[in-house]
């Protein structure tokens, strides 16, 4: 009986003790922020059980910490929105390969990382907005064409800072070249409305107030605008137009990125994790993604929300999305070398 007495107390106070390999949950360091995001885990925890803790805050800060945690980094997985990011943590040596086929077969190869490190979850263009007021759509065309003198005053975009803005300039610098991108980036900044100010819904408000004519945003904002509760928003997304770039016959396409997934070195919980990125790119959670936060569903299966499909489709800018990390630091170069704030 002692015996007996000895071993349940062992189970009792094992059961009670945290363990790391078999634990019920999993850590996401997520820069995403939409709201989106709190449904798809609500809903994974109840199909699994599986608890979804999410420490939330910029890209840059979360690889830094990644970094400085090393191997005790209580983080599985690492979510942004931006491939960019996604590029620089693996070339950091912070994520491990993710290779399984199931979940490739279900993505648009074009978005599929080559060197195997990340998942795109969702994507997204960088677009023009325009005034529907002030602006013909027949007086737009191209990403180039926002350097045209016509356009004097009348630009608006927010700060350099962006990774956004910085994923648009990487991909002008590979597609153009450095020295024609900071010729554009110059005339572009010539152009600006006001010095760059606030977020992509920010511009979009501008042009309803007036202080501009067209803005660079990216697609969703115009989707959450449209579907706010507040009428200022409302009116905001009503008074542009959603304009894809570079469309015309042998041109390259509209700008676009991915807001992705990586597996961390060390995931602790790394079963659950890879759970979680299966559950993420199946059906039922890429329409959950398109219709609460207006992106584009990887799968090329699954259709854009109504308010989305009412723009029309788009040909995608080909560009192997890993040059919008590896072009990041020309990129920012050419923003501070031409005087965009
Ligand atoms: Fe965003």
């Amino acid at each position: 009986m002692k015996k007996f007495i000895y071993i349940f107390t062992i189970l009792l106070v094992a059961s009670c003790m945290p363990n790391k390999k078999n634990s019920n949950e999993i850590n996401i360091y997520s820069q995403r922020h939409y709201n989106v995001d709190e449904i798809q885990y609500e809903n994974f925890e109840k199909l699994t059980g599986i608890k979804v803790n999410v420490t939330k805050a910029n890209a840059d800060e979360l690889i830094q910490r990644m970094k400085n945690e090393g191997n005790n980094s209580p983080a599985d997985l690492f979510i942004t929105v931006d491939v960019g990011k996604l590029w620089q943590g693996g070339e950091m040596g912070l994520f491990q390969k993710f290779e399984d086929e199931s979940v490739f077969n279900n993505i648009d190869p074009q978005l599929l990382d080559n060197n195997g490190y990340w998942v795109p979850l969702t994507y997204r263009s960088r677009v023009i907005v325009y005034s529907n007021e002030r602006v013909e759509k027949n007086e737009l065309s191209t990403y180039e064409d926002l350097s045209n003198d016509k356009w004097k005053g009348r630009l608006l975009v927010r700060s350099s800072s962006n990774a956004y803005n910085q994923a648009l300039m990487s991909s002008l610098v590979e597609n153009l070249g450095s020295e024609e991108t900071t010729k554009w980036s110059e005339s572009v900044v010539a152009n600006f409305a006001r010095n760059p100010k606030g977020n992509d819904r920010d511009q979009v408000k501008a042009i309803a107030a007036g202080q501009g004519d067209l803005a660079i945003v990216n697609s969703y904002y115009i989707g959450l605008l449209l579907s706010s509760e507040k009428e200022e928003e409302i009116n905001a997304g009503k008074a542009v137009s959603v304009f894809f770039p570079n469309q015309g016959e042998g041109e390259r396409g509209a700008h676009i990125n991915v807001s992705g997934i990586a597996l961390t070195k060390n995931a602790p919980n790394k079963e659950n994790a890879i759970k979680l990125i299966k559950y993420l790119n199946t059906v039922k959670a890429q329409e959950t993604y398109v219709n609460n936060s207006y992106e584009y569903s990887v799968n090329p299966n699954v259709k854009p929300d109504e308010i989305v499909q009412a723009w029309g489709e788009f040909k995608k800018d080909p560009v192997d999305l890993n040059s919008l990390g590896t072009n990041r630091n020309e990129a920012i170069r050419i923003f501070d070398k031409t005087g965009w704030k």
